[in-house]
């Protein structure tokens, strides 16, 4: 079957679903090819925390109405070093906050809405392949589930939304492509209780046996992390392992972590990565397909959401004045925001971690970092500047 589309959209995490609506909004067509099952996308456990960019645009799209329900509306972040506590109030230092709402949330209601809206969102496609991207036709072919026919997408532009191990990335051509690589010698073993909320905002806690982090997901379930090593085995780790080191690694006076039955667990490893240019002719990479950042600084989703504004924005341009200028410089504009993220993940990532054999001056130094977050107004709104909003892009050039 053969099919003609203005933008074939390759992946529908963030990325892909965000493109997909911000194209609508200006009545540019597109189909999304997703690998997997609506079921499955929408229960994938990740991350949580939605910039203040994020949430205004998610608004202003219409998007917001359960995140504004349900999500959680943070002023700030706690630093904990060793049962030491200091708030970085984001309101007071940089006057925006950070709404806590878990990705397959964002997910769920950005597939429902498309789909109210006509779609197209395929799942459960298999043989995703690209062709001719550095011409003017470039094309998508796979297979459709329940068909064993070939289905074909003519269209303008590709979208690569298909994350780190999705085929968009290697149809830019080696010799022409740079990747950068970061990998940390540990992971987060993260956790999904049942229990209610321990803490109003975040804690990011520095401790000498390791960090760890207490987030939240709603009133009844809480998300929590612990450092581990990055080949830890997820089954060394007993539900009562687990409680005894979060309870020591966030112990404060005054404060105690509320526990409660684990009902998920699992360990991902800790990765920086940025690819080198994002766009290759007709291409275009967005979010986890061209950058990683380890979760520390809380900037993926955001990033996704980023990168598919300054694209929707070229893509606009291009149909409705024939300007090629603003998809041109796609690659430079997103990686200028891209090295600023990797920057603030990596410095959160090194600030807040304890390192295998880390030297004791080492150990100190990370010690005086975080003193200075907490002595210094400036570090302390450096600090809150980034986590909040990272986003270039004004909210009204993509409306
Ligand atoms: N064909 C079709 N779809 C694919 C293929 C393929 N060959 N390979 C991967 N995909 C899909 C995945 O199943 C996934 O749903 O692409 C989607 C990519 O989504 P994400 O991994 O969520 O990436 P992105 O949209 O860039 O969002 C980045 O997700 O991983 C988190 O921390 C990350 O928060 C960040 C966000
Ligand atoms: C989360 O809630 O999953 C979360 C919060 C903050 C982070 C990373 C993950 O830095």
């Amino acid at each position: 079957m053969r099919v003609r589309t203005q933008v074939a959209i390759i992946g529908a995490g963030p990325a892909g679903l965000m493109l997909s609506h911000l194209l609508h909004r200006h009545g540019i067509e597109s189909v999304v090819l997703e690998c997997r099952s609506r079921e499955e996308i929408e229960g994938t456990i990740r991350a949580g925390v939605l910039e203040f960019g994020t949430t205004r645009l998610m608004t202003a799209l219409d998007l917001g109405a359960r995140m504004e329900r349900e999500g959680h509306v943070h002023d700030g972040i706690e630093l904990r070093v060793n049962g030491r506590r200091f708030k970085v109030d984001f309101q007071e230092l940089v006057g925006k906050t950070i709404t806590v709402y878990a990705q397959h949330e964002v997910i769920k209601d950005l597939v429902a809405a498309r789909m109210a809206q006509g779609g197209p969102i395929l799942f459960e496609v298999a043989d995703v392949a690209l062709h001719d991207v550095d011409s003017h036709h470039p094309r998508v072919t796979c297979r459709v589930a329940g068909s064993d026919e070939v289905y074909e997408l003519e269209c303008d532009f590709i979208a690569g939304c298909d994350g780190y191990h999705g085929p968009s990335r290697q149809h830019i051509p080696a010799s022409a492509r740079n990747e950068y690589h970061k990998v940390y010698p540990y992971g987060w073993l993260g956790i999904l209780a049942e229990a209610p909320p321990s803490s109003p905002i975040l804690i990011y806690s520095h401790h000498a046996g390791g960090f760890a982090l207490v987030s939240t997901r709603s009133p009844e379930i809480q998300r929590l992390y612990l450092q581990v090593d990055r080949d830890e085995d997820i089954r060394n780790w007993s539900d009562d392992r687990i409680w005894t080191e979060l309870h020591r690694r966030t112990a404060a006076d005054g404060w105690r972590l509320i526990d409660g039955p684990i009902i998920q667990k699992s360990i991902v490893g800790m990765r920086s990565f940025v690819c080198d240019p994002m766009q290759y002719g007709r291409l275009f990479l967005a979010g986890d397909a061209a950058h990683i950042v380890p979760p520390t600084g809380a900037k993926g989703l955001n990033l996704a959401v980023g990168d598919v504004q300054v694209l929707a924005r070229g893509i606009v341009a291009y149909y409705r004045e024939g300007r090629t200028d603003l998809l041109a410089s796609y690659s430079a504009t997103c990686l200028d925001r891209v090295w600023r993220a990797e920057r603030f993940s990596w410095y959160m990532t090194m600030m807040l971690h304890r390192h295998p054999n880390q030297a004791e001056f080492d150990y100190r130094i990370q010690l005086a970092e975080l003193a200075h977050v907490m002595h210094s107004r400036h570090a302390a709104a450096a600090l809150a500047e980034c986590y909040t909003d990272l986003s270039t892009e004004p909210l009204e050039s993509v409306l």
